[in-house]
């Protein structure tokens, strides 16, 4: 459950003001706002409290990253000599706390630590967007005016996450997760031809952890997504848990797939939403229970303590198989 910490009154008094990016250069505080939400709902793993621009930003892309809003650019991506403005990412220099903070969670995490990187269509969009956007008109923009230039920045973007999850990996993250969030913006043959390959370089880079693939309103893409040498695919609300399994195969481990919005209607309704997804999954091995996409900040905690114990109560001989391998 990403952001699970914004809805706790602890996070938001431990957190303070200012950026994330701030608060993250303190490993101490951020093993311990990775680990609220595993203390407080008892889910079956931790992610590491980070971001997906975290890289980018440590080598001096110039990025921001405002509450409410999310990353901000203030120097766009737009032209070859940008591609100078991504030089490649040297872990224990440049986010050396990043790495302090996976090795205390190795020793105090009660949970497998799941590290995390920003697949390289989801931050080049932010790189040349420069703020949330809802077009992605001027991502698509520079894909078909200028391939040279767009393959030659997400292979880059591609060398900054495997750097990034590799570094992870040696500090002691169990799993990984790649965040395309925003992939489901693209065609399938877009995706096929634009993104699929970087992905793929990368995912086949950190083999030796399992590895989860997530997007939102990637329904037509999942396929694609899938066939990405990822061994999780993260599926949302709009394609329900058995209709993903019958266009991914049975053997495709999936992630997903409340609604986070259901979690602000009534406690009944969301009883409900939860069995109806395990029911659809119909005892599936290869299922990780988990929200679509991250939790809404006014979400009540309570509602996520009475899933994760509906979800463990509902299915208890699965709980942490998969982190046993
Ligand atoms: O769940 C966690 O707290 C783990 C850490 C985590 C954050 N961002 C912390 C964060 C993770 C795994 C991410 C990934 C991330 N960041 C993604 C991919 C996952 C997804 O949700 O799609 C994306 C697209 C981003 C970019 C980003 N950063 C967005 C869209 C936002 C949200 C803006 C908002 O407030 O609605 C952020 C800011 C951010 N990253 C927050 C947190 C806890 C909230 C603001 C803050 O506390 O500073």
């Amino acid at each position: 459950m990403r952001q699970a910490g914004r809805s706790l009154p602890e996070y938001r008094a431990m957190r303070g003001g200012g950026s994330i990016l701030d608060a993250i250069a303190d490993p101490a505080l951020t093993a311990e706002l990775t680990l609220q939400p595993v203390h407080r709902y008892g889910v079956d793993a931790a992610i590491l409290y980070s971001d997906i621009v975290v890289p980018v930003n440590a080598i001096g892309f110039g990025v921001d990253v405002q509450p409410g809003v999310g990353p901000t650019v203030e120097q766009p991506f737009v032209q070859e000599s940008d591609l100078r403005r991504l030089r490649p990412l040297e872990p224990e220099v440049d986010t050396p706390y990043v790495l302090d903070a996976v090795r205390i969670l190795t020793n105090e995490s009660p949970v497998p630590v799941i590290g995390f990187a920003g697949a390289p269509f989801t931050v080049a969009s932010y790189l040349i967007e420069g703020a949330p956007s809802r077009t992605y008109g001027r991502t698509k923009a520079l894909m078909s005016g200028n391939p040279d230039l767009w393959f030659r920045l997400i292979e880059r973007l591609a060398d900054l996450a495997i750097s990034s999850l590799r570094s992870q990996i040696d500090a002691g993250v169990a799993a990984v997760q790649v965040f395309d969030s925003w992939a489901g913006a693209l065609s399938p043959a877009a995706y096929e031809r634009f993104v699929q390959p970087a992905t793929r370089r990368v995912f086949e880079a950190v083999s030796d952890v399992p590895r989860i693939h997530f997007g939102v309103g990637t329904g037509e893409i999942l396929h694609l997504m899938a066939d990405t040498d990822c061994d999780v695919v993260g599926v949302d609300w709009r394609v329900p848990v058995d209709v993903a399994r019958n266009r991914l195969g049975p053997d495709t481990v999936l992630q997903g797939n409340l609604d986070p919005a259901v979690c602000l209607g009534p406690i009944d309704v969301v009883e409900a939403e939860v069995e109806d997804i395990l029911r659809r999954n119909n005892g599936h091995p290869g299922h990780i229970f988990n929200l679509g996409h991250g939790v809404l900040p006014e979400t009540d905690p309570a509602v996520l303590e009475r899933i994760v114990h509906l979800v463990h109560e509902i299915s208890p001989d699965l709980n942490c198989q998969w982190a046993d391998g």
